[in-house]
């Protein structure tokens, strides 16, 4: 399968949350998300089954979640990505290796979980090299910043863990601000609260770029409240 055979399910005119062959549609510039009723993880036309459910935001062509998909086939995945094109590959990977717990999210990361996570849906969440819009007027569209902190703690089951990556020092840090001042969130390493190597973490396309380059990379971990 090639990443040109997925065609989307509507045209824009028409654009609507759909699910069709392994993808949710959550559609931009489209208000009215609180419409749909999501039909659950199990549903058949997602998983079909129960297991624990782990979610990458800002997944991009799809090289990490496919490689989990693989190694850890007892649980279901969701990938997150507000791209067609990228949407487009991480599908043809599905069809390809014949993924049956990878589902993906087309769609944008907060306005997903805001209007069609139900609380405690996941086991884990991670963010691999999230756009560090490193120019001063564009980083209110980062993502890891309020109120996305509070909805990803929302969507994660108590005791779970948040893993984040990334190159960019200034984003780190902002994201360790933010982090620590939200009470939802606790850093699972001391000062300062990130590590520069994550022995067996898995390579996205991004992460191999940078460790190519000798760009040194940040890996955080915040733990949401309470026991498993
Ligand atoms: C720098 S790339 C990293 C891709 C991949 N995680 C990797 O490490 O190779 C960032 C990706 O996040 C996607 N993205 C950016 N903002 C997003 C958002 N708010 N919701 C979902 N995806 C987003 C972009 O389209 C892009 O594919």
């Amino acid at each position: 399968m090639k990443p040109k055979n997925l065609k989307c399910p509507f045209t824009w005119k028409d654009r609507r949350p759909v699910i069709h062959d392994h993808i949710l549609y959550v559609p931009e510039y489209y208000q009215e998300h609180e419409k749909y009723t999501f039909p659950g993880w199990e549903s058949p036309d997602v998983f079909g089954r129960a297991a624990p459910i782990e979610v990458e935001y800002c997944t991009g062509n799809g090289a990490w979640i496919v490689e989990k998909a693989i190694a850890y086939p007892d649980r279901n995945w969701v990938a997150v990505e507000i791209q067609f094109e990228r949407v487009r590959k991480i599908w043809s990977k599905i069809h390809n290796f014949n993924l049956k717990n990878l589902f993906i999210v087309c769609g944008e990361g907060l306005t997903f979980t805001r209007y069609y996570v139900p609380d405690h849906s996941f086991s884990a969440a991670y963010v691999n090299f999230p756009d560090p819009w490193p120019k001063d007027k564009h980083a209110k569209n980062r993502i890891l910043q309020e109120p996305f902190l509070t909805e990803m703690a929302r969507a994660l089951k108590p005791g779970s863990i948040a893993t984040i990556a990334t190159d960019h020092v200034e984003y780190s840090r902002q994201i360790i601000e933010g982090m620590n001042a939200n009470p939802l969130w606790e850093s699972c390493y001391p000062d300062p609260y990130f590590v520069r190597e994550f022995e067996g973490y898995g390579s996205s396309f991004f992460e191999a770029l940078w460790r190519e380059r000798g760009i040194p990379v940040h890996y955080m971990q915040y733990a949401t409240q309470g026991k498993r």
